[in-house]
């Protein structure tokens, strides 16, 4: 039987999402509802996707008996009280990255996850692609000996977008961007807390930050160095250096197609997208999709590859990041 899915937020990261699906057997994955903040958009969306249902609330898309998971695509400032509406609905969810503002508002959305016994995952894809999967092969049969660096960059110039700038929609490199660079290095090491975290930052006039670096260090004198920025472009590449080797994942390292071992390079080539896509590489938004189904049939409630005490590791470190550069929300006074 096909997972049904319901998608709360009718923008950007959905219409790229609905278009992933279209790339997986219809038999597997149906979106069977759409909802957004008002019924005209929904519709809209709706007709353009092939949906049979739209919503002018999201409260309606949360109490359909019919979806069997909600996709959160909507601002980060909104997932956690939108988040808490489809958990407490009793629904699984899939929630875009950043999981919520701060470890407080992710501390909620687990703990209602659990209460409601359903399942919860942040969104972060990048760990659902083919190549990542080999990525962790190589790493769990220590191909490349014993792990000394990490190093992973992310810049897109995207100070024209309101929800990257904008302190009150959560704006900023670290929760759009820096993300994926910092759940990277904690991907190879396995989930470990790093012994310590040193972010330096520029900030924009709104107060969020514009460019960031941040060193950690992990036992046993391991090193991480990411930098992200959404005033320029960077390489969007990660490296993994070992005493015996090299893995390179060669931009755009959070939905990558190539990985270079020691040298040698191979592809991961993505299906073609049936309508035009806003971010780059859409189509592999599948992979999450398909993971979710996998994790559900297999009557899981959080999925290994992005587990729940990991999302909310990442977020402590975004806090943290957050704390020394001075990049404070709303959010965290309340
Ligand atoms: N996985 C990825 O590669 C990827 C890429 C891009 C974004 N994302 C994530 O997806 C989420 C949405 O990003 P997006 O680029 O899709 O954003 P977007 O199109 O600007 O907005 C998404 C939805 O958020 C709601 N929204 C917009 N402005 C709002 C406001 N001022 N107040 C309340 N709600 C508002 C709207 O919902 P309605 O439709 O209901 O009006 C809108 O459709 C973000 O958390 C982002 O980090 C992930």
């Amino acid at each position: 039987m096909a997972t049904r899915w319901g998608l709360c937020g009718a923008g950007k990261i959905s219409h790229d999402f609905s278009v992933a699906m279209k790339t997986l057997p219809p038999g597997d994955h149906q979106i069977v509802a759409v909802a957004a903040r008002s019924l005209e958009r929904a519709r809209e969306f709706a007709k353009k996707h092939s949906i049979p249902k739209a919503y002018g609330s999201y409260e309606e898309l949360a109490s359909d008996p019919e979806i069997d998971m909600v996709y959160l695509g909507v601002l980060h400032t909104e997932h956690w009280r939108l988040g808490l509406l489809v958990l407490q609905a009793g629904k699984n969810m899939l929630c875009e990255k950043p999981f919520a503002m701060n470890s407080r508002e992710v501390g909620d959305l687990i703990a209602a996850s659990k209460k409601s016994n359903v399942f919860l995952m942040e969104a972060i894809w990048s760990r659902c692609f083919p190549l990542h999967r080999e990525v962790r092969r190589l790493l769990a049969e220590d191909a490349i000996g014993d792990i000394k660096l990490v190093k992973a960059s992310f810049g897109s110039p995207q100070l024209h977008i309101p929800r990257s700038v904008e302190k009150e929609l959560g704006g900023g490199a670290l929760l759009d961007i820096g993300v994926y660079t910092l759940q990277f290095v904690l991907m190879v090491f396995n989930g470990e807390r790093p012994e310590s975290i040193h972010a330096t930052g520029v900030l924009l006039n709104s107060g969020v930050d514009e460019s960031m670096v941040v060193v950690m260090k992990f036992a046993r004198n391991r090193l991480a160095f990411c930098f992200f920025s959404i005033a320029v472009s960077l390489p969007n590449d990660a490296t993994i250096s070992g005493t015996k080797g090299t893995i390179r994942v060669l931009g755009p390292m959070h939905c990558p197609t190539t990985l270079e071992v020691n040298g040698k390079t191979t592809q991961y080539p993505l299906p073609e997208p049936s309508l035009p896509l806003n971010f780059t590489n859409s189509t592999g938004l599948r992979y999450e999709a398909e993971e979710v189904r996998q994790c559900l049939l297999k009557g899981l409630k959080e999925s290994p590859r992005m587990p729940l005490s990991e999302s909310a590791l990442l977020t402590e470190v975004m806090d943290e990041c957050r704390k020394q550069v001075g990049v404070v929300f709303n959010q965290d006074s309340q």
